[in-house]
């Protein structure tokens, strides 16, 4: 079957919902995710959403904390675009329905968290991104020009090569069609043209063994971008959050903001010491690149799989008010953050590279456009200043759609385009040559591509990862088409292109860290 739409977008995270609410001002759109509309990234963000608010921050304090936290690699125009842009989509969320916290004088109640100089994060309670998820939601689904269809997976999106033409990295005006997509509920493929095409597929956490990430973040936007011969870039830039809270066997990784070190938690070894003073001045509230190889060296040094994060000194009741869903959930645990220390560990976080887009949002693909964390927008540099993702997603899902919709009406559907070819593919039956080769991808990734690197740990994970990659290519060719392979499928491409371009950087810089090449001070 082929349905048609004037916007495609795949994924319903900030970016996908907040372009979709914008391009139905310009045509139909139909709106995709994987799972349940509610299960992305963004429904989990804690910290809030950073913008200049008030005196005494400002636009260019906020470009220099994003320039410092990206190590020299931030794409300048990016960033001055998103600072500057922020506060006008800020207004924008708010006319949705998101509800930010204020002070008793009407004022935003700002957070601070690490490598910002300013408090200068919006936020609702400690769970801001379920907030803006739902407040989202309610609007997309009140509106008529928006479809919106749960458990349907894209698992490519559809250009030249699929009308018999050879496409390289070198053909120049590749064009996408739309995108094939299962039908989880009736496990059918059905051909999605579209005029336009939204990639908003989030993030990559599920290439770890560890990650504060949801199940969805197997990286399918890249990986399919990547197999379309779209540029993708910066990908040796993963991010590890500091402070995940270490409950073994837990995934999602439960998250601790890092506004609880803004708020005055500090970080501690297991014998109750500090030790941030030892590598920065701003000690806990250093640029999370720093804290987290911090961390992972008092560990590494003494053995132990966790810090402390203290903030029992603070007033019990203010910790209670600010950070009710992280107080509740270590309670549970049978921790009272108000009286014990919390175990914490860094832990696969955001990925700061992604699908490499332009100022407004347009990939290296005619018709194709990447929006939040699967896009590589270049604001984050090599290392992402802490609540910076969310605004950048809604900044640039508004570009893409002023770009848009000013090319959409001389659009026309694609003719021709065949059925999704599944012939010669069979049911595979054995479901543990799938989920044992994730686990082992995600053992390769966090024991040779984690937080400190060498040419020795790349070179084995490559070796060790090409043999995966020829043993699930040829199950996906005998396979009819599933979730689960698909994935899997993605977590390897998303794995090699960190790899490979991890390999290519000859210097530590920001989050990528090499003990062969030593940052020069
Ligand atoms: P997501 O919100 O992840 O949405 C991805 C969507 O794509 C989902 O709907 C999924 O179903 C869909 N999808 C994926 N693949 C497919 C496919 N093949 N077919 C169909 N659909 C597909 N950032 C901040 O700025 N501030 C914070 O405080 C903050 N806290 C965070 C806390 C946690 C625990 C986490 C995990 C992240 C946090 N982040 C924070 C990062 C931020 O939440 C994400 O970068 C951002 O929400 C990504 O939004 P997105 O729209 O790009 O993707
Ligand atoms: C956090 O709350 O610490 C997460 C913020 C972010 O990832 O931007």
């Amino acid at each position: 079957m082929t349905r048609e739409s004037d916007f495609l977008v795949i994924g319903s995270g900030i970016a996908g919902l907040s372009f979709a609410l914008k391009a139905s001002k310009f045509g139909k759109v139909t709106l995709l995710c994987k799972t349940a509309l509610d299960e992305a990234n963004t429904a989990f963000a804690q910290g809030g959403i950073a913008s200049v608010t008030c005196f005494p921050d400002n636009f260019e304090k906020h470009i220099s904390d994003t320039l410092i936290a990206g190590d020299g690699h931030c794409n300048r125009d990016a960033v001055e675009k998103v600072v500057r842009e922020a506060p006008k989509q800020i207004e924008e969320l708010i006319g949705w329905g998101v509800n930010f916290d204020k002070n008793t004088d009407g004022k935003f109640d700002l957070h601070r968290e690490g490598g910002h100089c300013e408090h200068r994060i919006l936020h609702h309670k400690d769970n801001t991104g379920f907030e803006i998820q739902q407040s989202l939601i309610r609007q997309a689904k009140a509106n008529s020009h928006i479809e919106i269809l749960e458990h349907h997976f894209a698992i490519d999106i559809i250009t030249q090569h699929h009308l018999g033409k050879i496409v390289t990295h070198h053909t120049p005006n590749i064009e996408c069609y739309g995108a094939y997509v299962l039908n989880e509920k009736t496990n059918t493929i059905h051909t999605f043209l579209s005029k336009i095409t939204l990639l908003a597929t989030g993030g990559i956490g599920n290439v770890y063994l560890t990650t504060t990430n949801p199940d969805i973040s197997t990286g399918d936007g890249i990986a399919m971008a990547h197999r379309a011969r779209a540029i993708i870039e910066d990908m040796e830039f993963v991010q590890f959050h500091p402070t995940a809270l270490y409950n073994i066997g837990e995934r999602p990784s439960f998250l601790i903001t890092e506004a609880m070190r803004g708020y005055g938690a500090v970080l501690r070894t297991q014998d109750g010491k500090e030790f941030m003073q030892k590598y920065d001045s701003r000690h806990s509230l250093a640029p999370r690149d720093i804290v987290s190889r911090a961390i992972d060296n008092e560990m590494k040094i003494r053995g132990e799989y966790f810090v402390y994060l203290d903030v029992t000194h603070k007033d019990a009741e203010e910790t209670k008010k600010h950070f009710p869903n992280i107080y509740k959930k270590c309670m549970e645990l049978g921790i009272d953050i108000t009286k014990d220390y919390i175990p914490v560990s860094p832990t696969e976080h955001y990925l700061c590279g992604g699908i490499k887009v332009d100022i407004n949002a347009r990939t290296s693909i005619n018709r194709l456009y990447a929006a939040g964390e699967c896009s590589c927008t270049g604001l984050h540099g090599g290392n992402r200043l802490a609540s910076n993702s969310l605004v950048e997603a809604i900044v640039y899902a508004d570009a893409a759609v002023n770009d848009a919709k000013n090319i959409l009406p001389a659009l026309q559907y694609k003719k021709n385009i065949p059925d999704w070819n599944d012939e010669g593919t069979s049911l595979n039956e054995e479901m543990i040559l799938i989920t044992q080769t994730f686990k082992e991808v995600e053992q390769i990734m966090s024991t040779y591509v984690g937080i400190v690197r060498s040419d020795l740990r790349l070179t084995r994970a490559m070796r060790r990862l090409e043999i995966l990659f020829r043993e699930t290519e040829d199950l996906f060719d005998k396979s009819v088409a599933s979730r689960k392979i698909c994935e899997l499928r993605n977590v390897i491409s998303v794995s090699y292109l960190i790899i490979k371009q991890a390999m290519q950087r000859k210097e530590s810089l920001g989050l990528h860290y090499t003990i062969d090449y030593p940052k020069k001070n």
